[in-house]
């Protein structure tokens, strides 16, 4: 019987070592070693034997047992090594395929602008403040002494919102609110500039959008002059550019500078292009903000910053900064 039992196990293990899937190995464990198995019923003949002969044939059993045993588990274990391996390979991505198609995003040509803005302006000496977008009449006239029945509102083009009382609450139409809510909590002196998007009824056209960016700038400090405002304005020109181009003043009207200029720069062509508007703040300006102008004065200026990116990279028209056209904006 166990010459039997030693023939049974060296078949089982011949055919463990070939078993494929784990379905069949279940198959072969309750061959071997199931309740009908040769294995099994030959312990149930155990109890007939002589007590010596018993002991040596249970021993023999025992041995046998075990070693189909550990056939069995290690069957097991290469089988399910196999699947994992089986499965990772299925479900692995090749993140590397179609590389060469792989794109870099940039930023767009208006925030680089700003970046550049706003750098140029911080190594001068000056911080960027921010104010919100949508504003109330006191922002974005009255305190800037624009009152109701100034002709001034009407050159602003504002996109007005429909809330509370008519023409009580709009899109800002430039970022000059944010001098008046920094003068507000702001104890001068002030050196701030503060850039964001404004809004106006324009038609978009080569020159012109509805919803473009501004810059603001503001300076608060006791004996400030003209001549500070013009080489403020030149001295950022001058870096934002390089050295080649040049800046002028031209007198102008806003109700809240007085004296009032534009200011152009200078194209490779010898041409001027206006960029923005600038002046001493008015003093009524000053008071609307608490501050006494007799002891303090200063010069704001605002400009797109939109019409600087057309300027810099010499595009033909600003709308192709808001077509999203990917061909145009990945040359940048
Ligand atoms: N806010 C003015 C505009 O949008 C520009 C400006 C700013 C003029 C500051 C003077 C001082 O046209």
């Amino acid at each position: 019987m166990i010459e039997e039992l030693e023939q049974t196990a060296a078949d089982a293990s011949a055919r463990l070592a070939e078993v494929t899937d784990l379905d069949s190995l279940a198959t072969l464990d309750a061959e071997f070693l199931g309740k009908k198995s040769a294995l099994t019923l030959a312990k149930k003949q155990l109890g007939g034997l002589e007590p010596d002969d018993r002991k040596a044939a249970g021993k023999a059993l025992n041995e046998i047992r075990g070693r189909i045993e550990a056939d069995i588990a290690e069957a097991r274990q290469r089988l399910t090594a196999d699947a994992r391996a089986e499965q990772l390979e299925a479900e692995r991505l090749d993140l590397t395929e179609k590389r060469d198609e792989i794109k870099r995003g940039s930023l767009h040509l208006v925030t680089q602008s700003r970046d550049r803005l706003e750098d140029v302006f911080v190594g001068m000496g000056f911080t960027i403040a921010e104010g919100p977008e949508v504003e109330s009449a006191w922002y974005n006239f009255e305190a800037l002494n624009i009152p109701e029945w100034h002709p001034a509102r009407g050159s602003f083009d504002t996109i007005f919102v429909n809330l509370g009382e008519p023409e009580q609450v709009m899109l800002r139409s430039h970022t000059s609110p944010v001098q008046i809510r920094t003068m507000e909590n702001t104890e001068p002196p002030i050196y701030i500039v503060a850039p964001g998007r404004t809004f106006r009824t324009d038609t978009a056209d080569a020159t012109h959008l509805p919803a473009f960016n501004q810059i603001e700038g503001l300076v608060i400090d006791k004996g400030i002059t003209m001549g500070d405002l013009a080489g403020t304005i030149d001295e950022f020109v001058r870096k934002f550019f390089g050295g080649e181009v040049k800046t002028r003043l031209r007198p102008s009207y806003f109700p809240f500078t007085e004296p009032s200029a534009e200011f152009d720069i200078s194209r490779p062509d010898g041409s001027w292009l206006e960029l923005g508007g600038c002046g001493m703040v008015h003093p009524n300006v000053l008071r609307n903000c608490g501050i006494d102008p007799d002891v303090w004065q200063g010069f704001a200026f605002g400009f797109g910053i939109d019409r600087l990116a057309v300027m810099r990279y010499q595009l033909d028209d600003i709308r192709e900064l808001v077509n999203n056209d990917v061909r145009f904006l990945r040359q940048f």
